[in-house]
């Protein structure tokens, strides 16, 4: 597939778009400086915190840090749940949520409730086996992403 160009300039903080590329729903978040914040304290609580156990096709170089990206506000990852591939829902407030009191925000598979956090990392207890997966891209200029 051709590689996606997308610019972020209207991408407002906290808020969310999805993009298509290769079929595959891209997330692209403005993450806030709450949800970045948040990231090192679910490290406990996670299936691989470090994304150790992933691949260099789940979890390219640029991306092997604390946010799994290139820039920290900017999430850009595969929308796709690595239990048996459901899109998850965003969900960006830091509010408790009955299925899990102590959870932060970030993602939530309806299809057999798998959680991740604002990184796409898995929590502990879920069917998915592992971290959502970082597609190849780089920055064009400041504010102009391109997917693959
Ligand atoms: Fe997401 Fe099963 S497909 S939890």
């Amino acid at each position: 597939g051709a590689p996606v160009t997308q610019s972020l300039k209207k991408v407002e903080s906290g808020q969310q778009l999805i993009v298509a590329w290769r079929s595959l729903p891209v997330f692209i978040v403005n993450r806030t400086p709450a949800q970045l914040a948040a990231l090192p304290k679910q490290d406990p609580r996670l299936v691989d915190p470090k994304s150790n156990g992933s691949s260099a096709d789940q979890q390219p170089k640029y991306a092997q840090n604390e946010t799994r990206s290139i820039k920290p506000e900017w999430l850009v990852m595969i929308g796709i749940c690595t239990h048996l591939g459901c899109v998850p829902n965003y969900v960006g407030e830091m509010k408790p949520e009955p299925f899990d009191p102590d959870w932060q925000g970030g993602y939530y598979c309806p299809c057999h409730h798998s959680r991740y956090d604002m990184a796409g990392r898995v929590y502990q207890g879920v069917p998915a086996p592992k971290n959502m997966q970082i597609p190849p891209y780089h920055y064009v200029d400041d504010t102009t992403v391109q997917i693959g």
